[in-house]
């Protein structure tokens, strides 16, 4: 799929389709005048057929209008002009991929002016259109045996504006908008993937082909290398797996050696049993996208990459399975973690958190300047904030607005938690330094209050993507989500004066 950006209004364009806005009560959007100009009222007959009204989401396809450069025009209706907000836009905007996706239309023109988005500029627009087109177009058909037929026939979309000032803005938000949406579209291979096939070790081996392709450093320690470290918790969640876990680095040098990394940690559970703590049987294949935050790591830092941000980041993967058996975790196991706290694992399907504290406790030796860990980690987050948002605890309040910006500007949100010595009390333990768990109440917290524990050298932000990672249901699938964000936030940085 290829985009380009080019100067001026549609009719200096020629090609197969041009998209042309009409807003509700048939109100013309300025490509929709030039067009009807051009056709000598060809449109404005068409809308007085009542066949286009400007409803939100609607289109209609024209073929052989008179006396325009394009093949064919496709109406789409924005809806009411006071309503036009981002999401709008971005609805209106895919309503026209899949109205183009039934037709044989290879290349199609959009002039950005003709949709007004009051705190968005047409650079945004440009980002918004070509992660929303990688996103339409995105099929996962390793594991068929044939591939979906007939679609994705579009290959070029043209993106016009009408000042040469945003011109060198527009192009690097398209650099911007190509790499989020390559590094989405990994993460969503790697979460589709069957847990049959996307172990730990398979995921060691992605890392190992991204950092061949894009020149980072790999290193994967394996679990004798964890042993003689002493990462107990972490390895007590693999006790009851034949796979063996590992501990997979990347390390991506965009900057001078010494400036002090940022690290990004992902939770890669491979399959989440629950083990002893057995979760029950309905859907429980979607726990196999409980490596989303791995795989969101491996999804930023490819995005990372292809940009060449000047920043230095380092990409932690704990991976592991969660299965029960003879030698699994027994509820009630007291182990001893890297950083040489005891927990009692009271619930061997929290155990999330039983691996990333000792990632976390590892990230300290790169010194960091912040980290940041993702993870599919508690179920309660997707009670307290359903699936169209990030769940997001910190211990710095600075960090938390800046991850909180960024995927406001992405259009790929979080809401924060409180992160209040209240809740701490909650993980209290008969036997151990800590429990694994905190009851019932405020799951998402007393599970970042656990973290919290293992956090205390460094700025250090939590997000919960146990509902955003992945969607349910008929469009059962991967979302690539918080790639965006942890994207649009690095992006952020390379600005910030540090
Ligand atoms: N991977 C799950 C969290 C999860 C559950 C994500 C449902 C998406 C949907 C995690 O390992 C887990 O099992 N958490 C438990 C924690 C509980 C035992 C304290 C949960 O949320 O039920
Ligand atoms: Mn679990
Ligand atoms: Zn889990």
């Amino acid at each position: 799929m290829d985009f380009a950006i080019k100067m001026g209004t549609l009719e200096k364009q020629r090609g197969a389709c041009a998209i042309a806005g009409i807003f509700d009560a048939r109100k013309m959007t300025e490509s929709a005048k030039i067009l009807d100009k051009l056709s000598q009222g060809y449109l404005k007959d068409i809308l007085a057929s009542g066949d286009m009204e400007g409803k939100a989401n609607t289109t209609l396809l024209l073929h052989s209008v008179p006396g325009i450069p394009f093949k064919r025009i496709l109406l789409l209706g924005l809806g009411k002009e006071q309503e036009f907000k981002d999401k709008a836009f971005l609805a209106a905007f895919n309503s026209a991929l899949n109205a183009l996706e039934k037709t044989a239309v290879t290349d199609a023109v959009l002039f950005l002016p003709d949709f007004p988005l009051k705190h968005r500029n047409n650079a945004w627009k440009v980002s918004q259109t070509a992660i929303a087109t990688i996103a339409q177009q995105y099929r996962f058909n390793q594991l068929k045996s044939k591939p979906e037929a007939g679609s994705n026939r579009l290959k070029k979309l043209i993106l016009c504006i009408d000042n040469r000032a945003e011109l060198d803005a527009c192009e690097e938000a398209l650099q911007q908008g190509l790499a989020i949406a390559h590094g989405m579209s990994l993460t969503k291979d790697l979460g589709n993937l069957a847990p049959n096939i996307c172990t730990p070790t398979y995921l060691a081996k992605q890392a190992k082909d991204l950092a061949k392709s894009h020149k980072l450093k790999t290193t994967v320690l394996e679990e004798k290398d964890m042993e003689k470290l002493g990462m107990g918790s972490l390895l007590s969640v693999t006790k009851g797996s034949e796979q063996p876990a590992k501990l997979i680095v990347l390390e991506y040098q965009g900057s001078s050696k010494k400036e002090d990394p940022i690290v990004l940690v992902g939770k890669g559970v491979t399959f989440d049993t629950g083990g002893i703590s057995l979760k029950p049987a309905a859907e429980m294949d979607e726990m196999k996208f409980d490596m989303s935050g791995a795989a969101s790591v491996l999804g930023t830092l490819l995005a990372v990459a292809e940009l060449r941000l000047p920043l230095n980041i380092i990409g932690i993967i704990p991976a592991t399975e969660n299965m029960p058996g003879g030698k699994a975790s027994k509820p009630g196991d007291v182990v001893t973690s890297l950083s040489g706290q005891t927990i009692e694992i009271l619930n061997t399907d929290a155990e999330g958190r039983l691996i990333l504290c000792d990632a976390l406790t590892y990230a300290e030796r790169f010194n960091p300047r912040m980290v940041i860990d993702i993870a599919t980690l508690t179920g309660a987050c997707v009670i307290a904030l359903g699936n169209f948002t990030t769940g997001l605890i910190s211990n710095d309040d600075e960090l938390a607005q800046e991850l909180l910006a960024a995927g406001e500007s992405i259009g790929d949100r979080a809401w924060q938690l409180p992160l209040w010595d209240e809740y701490q009390d909650l993980l209290k333990s008969n036997f151990a330094d800590m429990a694994n768990i905190g009851g019932r109440a405020a799951g998402t917290i007393t599970a970042a209050c656990f973290l919290s524990r293992f956090t205390q050298k460094y700025r250090w932000a939590h997000l919960d993507i146990a509902g955003t990672a992945w969607k349910s249901g008929k469009d059962k699938g991967s979302t690539g989500r918080p790639v965006p964000l942890l994207a649009q936030f690095l992006i952020a940085q390379t600005k910030s004066i540090r």
